[in-house]
């Protein structure tokens, strides 16, 4: 069986948390997306991991993590990485094996990231890692893949620091290789984890473009670039937030306008923890979009939620979620593709009462208070999605499971 856990909004939704609680019944994990701009998190009791290139079924001994085809690779990241996990006592060696066919983030690509940013009238905001140019030169036809790195032909055009590069970390890259498409061929009864990174809103096609990351974070990006075709996915997991950030810039239209200690946005951004885990930027924080996350559920046959941090919302008396946008006047149902409409576009909002009480200790869905469930049941009906977990706090075991998304039909 094989499923794909992907960010419904602009990142950050708790994909590594999610990933990692579901591995614990999957084979091998696969990461389809992006490069060291994303930052999985992971909390087992007082220990907490980061993760950036590295998939996050790396902490169970037994579990292969693979890089797949769609991401971009910076090999120094990946090695001070893996050493921090050797650091916390983490064996990795021989369990991590790198698509042959993923491009490489060379040095240039990190420095001309950050200059085109900064002159950009309008930044977008990037992380910096070189990841949009990276994946503009593997569009271009210009990119370096990891089994290029031991062709001299393939590397004659690239500046010589960039040379160098490759051939510094060519000895430590190479036996970490595999061919993706035939590992996944010849393990047709695994079940497969295929973790996304951003999300359904900074998708290079169907997210908020050009404020956008580069790579597919769409659940198409696993059967494109991660070693199978569309018809080998059995489900899609969309995981969300109780209400929306964003780190970087464009537009969002449920955020908070105020941001002064004692706001809304100020509290939630305190109790949820919300800091970027690549860069430490403060996100951006706003009420559940439900017109932008129907959209990511249409977009990418998301077919089942994952709703997290909803005990962030456990002491509000009352809170608010987007069920339309009001555009010059009209009331709009759909999310827009135009950048101006979108930052033009206010959101019409319903009121929930709060439960305030305690819930990351809930184990089960009958725990929850019933003003919680009720705002569950109130984005299923939204969305047409069935929500199949919930996540009460940051912890492994802060999980409540309504329906696996292991179990078939
Ligand atoms: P990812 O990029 O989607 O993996 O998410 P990040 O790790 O960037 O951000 C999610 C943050 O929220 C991390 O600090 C997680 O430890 C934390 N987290 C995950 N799920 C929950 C939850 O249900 N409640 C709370 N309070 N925190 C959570
Ligand atoms: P995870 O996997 C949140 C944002 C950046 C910026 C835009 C483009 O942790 O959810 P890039 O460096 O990719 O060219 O930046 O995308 N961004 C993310 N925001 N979570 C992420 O990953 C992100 N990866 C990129 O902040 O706005
Ligand atoms: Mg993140």
């Amino acid at each position: 069986m094989n499923i794909v856990v992907m960010g419904a909004q602009w990142g950050d939704e708790g994909k590594g948390k999610i990933v990692d609680y579901l591995a614990a019944d999957s084979g091998v994990i696969v990461r389809f997306s992006g490069g060291a701009n994303a930052g999985h998190t992971i909390v087992i009791g007082s220990e907490r991991y980061a993760l950036h290139l590295v998939p996050s079924g790396i902490l169970y001994p037994d579990k292969t993590v693979i890089l797949g085809t769609g991401m971009v690779i910076d090999p120094e990241a990946l090695f001070l990485e893996l050493s921090g996990l050797e650091g916390k006592g983490i064996d990795w060696k021989g369990r991590v094996l790198i698509s042959d066919r993923a491009h490489l983030v060379l040095p240039s690509h990190r420095r001309i990231d950050k200059e085109l940013d900064a002159a950009r009238k309008k930044p977008i905001g990037t992380t910096g890692r070189g990841i949009g140019v990276a994946y503009g030169m593997k569009s271009h036809r210009d990119g370096i893949r990891v089994a290029d790195m031991d062709d001299p032909e393939r590397l004659v055009n690239l500046e010589a620091s960039d040379r160098d590069f490759v051939e510094a970390w060519r000895d430590r890259i190479l036996p970490m290789k595999v061919d993706l498409v035939t590992y996944l061929r010849h393990r047709r009864n695994t079940y497969v984890l295929f973790e996304g990174a951003q999300g359904a809103l900074l998708d290079l096609d169907t997210g908020s473009y050009p404020f956008v990351s580069s790579g597919m974070s769409c659940s198409a990006g696993a059967a494109a670039q991660g070693g199978v075709g569309p018809r080998r996915i059995d489900r899609v997991l969309g995981v969300f937030k109780a209400y929306t950030t964003r780190v970087g810039n464009g537009p969002f239209p449920t955020e908070f306008a105020d941001n002064s200690p004692g706001s809304l946005q100020a509290y939630i951004r305190d109790t949820g923890n919300e800091y970027g885990v690549t860069t430490g930027r403060p996100r951006r924080v706003g009420y559940l979009d439900l017109v932008a996350l129907r959209y990511a559920c249409a977009a990418n046959s998301i077919d089942r939620l994952v709703l997290t941090h909803l005990d962030v919302y456990d002491e509000l008396a009352e809170f608010e979620t987007c069920v339309a946008y009001r555009l010059r006047g009209k009331l709009v149902d759909d999310f827009p593709a135009s950048i101006r409409d979108l930052e033009e576009s206010t959101p019409v909002l319903r009121r929930f009462r709060g439960w305030k009480a305690p819930i990351s200790a809930c184990r089960s869905w009958e725990e929850l208070p019933r003003e919680a469930k009720e705002y569950v049941q109130f984005i299923e009906e939204f969305t047409e999605t069935p929500v199949s977990m919930v996540s009460v706090g940051s912890d492994r075991n802060q999980t409540i499971v309504r329906e696996s998304p292991w179990a078939r039909g």
